[in-house]
């Protein structure tokens, strides 16, 4: 990691995670957010990037990543900031292959290419964290498409979040390829105007295909999730590691 950069630093206090996250995963894992973590599970099992390498941005403890999801590689690296979700998650029984980076490939305009030129050949998890953090320069469509076009990469990740209550008995799971947001919001919310806060990141992967699901976070809390992926170049024309 470059000398001159500041490395991730720990927080246990944060907006994005922190405390707050671990008590609400542990009062909602098994209820409100079930649902949600079934989808999540689903786009899992369908991403075979076919790598050896896997580096997860912002895994916490991985309470919405299927048991056994680690094993599916050789080497596994976590980037995230909460030491106690670093703890937990090298708790999982499938934890055996993880190791942890100080790399912050979210703070600067050239942290994703930095994250691309330490991982040549990783496929890159990004784990609900690119709609929690600000992009630091452009956009998160725009960065990933400049620094991260040559890398096999997902991501799931907030689109909105709102206090308004979906339609009842809707889809619990979608792919589409609505080109604006309203669209994909019509398909979960009823008619009219809703007030929400944009995350900034519809369609991060651009043209192809998005998943979308909603997930109950709290009594009265509901985020859109979207889900988009690359697939990078065939493995055999990725980059190998050094
Ligand atoms: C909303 S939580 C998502 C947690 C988990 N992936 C999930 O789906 O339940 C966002 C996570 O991103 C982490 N995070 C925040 N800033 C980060 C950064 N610069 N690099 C890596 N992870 C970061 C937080 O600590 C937190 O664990």
């Amino acid at each position: 990691m470059d000398s001159d950069r500041p490395p991730l630093a720990d927080h246990l206090l944060s907006p994005t995670g922190g405390l707050v996250y671990h008590l609400r995963a542990l009062r909602h894992r098994h209820g409100l957010w079930a649902p949600f973590h079934r989808a999540a599970a689903g786009w899992l099992a369908g991403w075979q990037p076919l790598r050896r390498e896997l580096v997860i941005v912002g895994p916490n403890a991985g309470y919405a990543l299927p048991a056994g999801i680690l094993t599916r590689f050789e080497r596994v690296t976590a980037l995230e900031p909460d030491p106690l979700a670093r703890w937990l998650l090298a708790q999982r029984a499938d934890a055996g292959r993880l190791g942890f980076s100080r790399l912050d490939c979210l703070a600067t305009r050239d942290g994703l290419a930095r994250l691309a030129s330490a991982h040549p050949a990783a496929a890159i998890l990004f784990s609900n964290v690119l709609g929690q953090v600000a992009a630091p320069a452009d956009d998160w469509r725009t960065l990933l498409a400049r620094h991260l076009s040559g890398h096999a990469w997902a991501s799931y990740h907030d689109v909105i979040s709102t206090a308004a209550r979906p339609k009842p008995g809707g889809e619990p799971a979608i792919i589409t390829n609505d080109r604006d947001l309203e669209t994909t919001l019509a398909r979960f919310w009823p008619g009219g105007t809703i007030e929400l806060n944009d995350h900034e990141t519809f369609r991060l992967a651009s043209d192809r295909p998005h998943h979308y699901a909603v997930w109950q976070i709290a009594r009265r809390r509901w985020h859109l999730v979207e889900w988009a992926d690359n697939a990078g170049p065939p493995p055999d024309q990725a980059q190998t590691s050094t």
